[in-house]
């Protein structure tokens, strides 16, 4: 009989992870989020995404915990870019911290990232753009809604061949997404068909802690142009023929003129 503390996983897992996922699921798991870790999703560069089944009464049959490595921005690559005029904190005691990069301050950093990237996903969720429902941040973790079903997550849009009737309907949406999140002064600044998920014939875009505002970024444009760029990249290959720069160069304009 299994200590109804300890965090079940419903696969096979090393001594070291289930030390590691048990000490980020914990708190969750008591709050009655969950009852158990289904699988393990594909691990991205910066975090670990794990499929838990959902309590009874949550509203949702599965969860994904997205538990965060620590030290995030060591392999962030251009993280100053994207840092430029981010609000960590105004606590002096954090500021001197983090501007002596002590291990209190490299944990207050961490966790920004991650507030940001919770922050974020509620802003565009509720503006009505295709991301996972964020349910809940605590530590180095992030609850949102799971793509995909009890046994496989969804792919990634890199990772399927699309219908030739589906490639223009989705290249559009995923234009008007970018379009939301310009309206909610967010630009994701990691945009390629590595963070967009494909399931049911849908997208959902993923992975935003490097998000940015315009107001505040200097390179915000430029990082607007890569996202559209990326995304017309990918579609090209169905033969969809989009002028990027265009694009983005309009979005940006509607947005200086409010008309987002
Ligand atoms: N809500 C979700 N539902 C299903 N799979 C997800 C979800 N969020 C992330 N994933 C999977 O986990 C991987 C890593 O997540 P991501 O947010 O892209 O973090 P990273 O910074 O590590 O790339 C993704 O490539 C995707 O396969
Ligand atoms: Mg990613």
């Amino acid at each position: 009989m299994n200590n109804p503390e300890e965090v079940e996983f419903q696969f096979s897992t090393q001594k070291f992870e289930e030390e590691w996922v048990g000490k980020a699921l914990k708190n969750f798991q008591e709050d009655g989020w969950f009852s158990g870790v289904l699988y393990r999703v594909k691990g991205g560069k910066e975090a670990q995404v794990y499929c838990c089944k959902a309590s009874p009464g949550m509203g949702v049959d599965l969860i994904a915990a997205k538990i965060y490595r620590l030290r995030r921005n060591r392999a962030m690559k251009n993280y100053a870019q994207y840092q430029q005029g981010r609000h960590i904190t105004s606590d002096k005691r954090y500021l001197r911290a983090l501007k002596k990069k002590t291990r209190t301050g490299k944990a207050v950093e961490d966790r920004a990232w991650l507030k940001h990237e919770f922050r974020t996903m509620q802003m565009l969720y509720h503006a009505g753009a295709d991301v996972p429902q964020p349910f809940e941040l605590s530590g180095n973790t992030i609850l949102m809604e799971f793509i995909g079903n009890a046994r496989v997550a969804a792919p990634l849009l890199r990772e399927v061949r699309l219908d030739p009737t589906e490639a223009k309907p989705l290249f559009d949406r995923c234009i008007e997404n970018i379009e939301i999140f310009l309206s909610c002064d967010s630009i994701h600044g990691d945009l390629s068909a590595f963070n967009i998920l494909y399931w049911n014939g849908a997208i959902t875009v993923i992975d935003f802690p490097q998000a940015v505002d315009p107001f505040d970024n200097p390179s915000a444009f430029s990082l607007l142009v890569r996202d559209v760029e990326r995304v017309c990249q990918y579609f090209s290959r169905y033969g969809i023929q989009s002028r990027p720069v265009d694009i983005a160069a309009d979005l940006w304009r509607r947005y200086l003129q409010r008309e987002l």
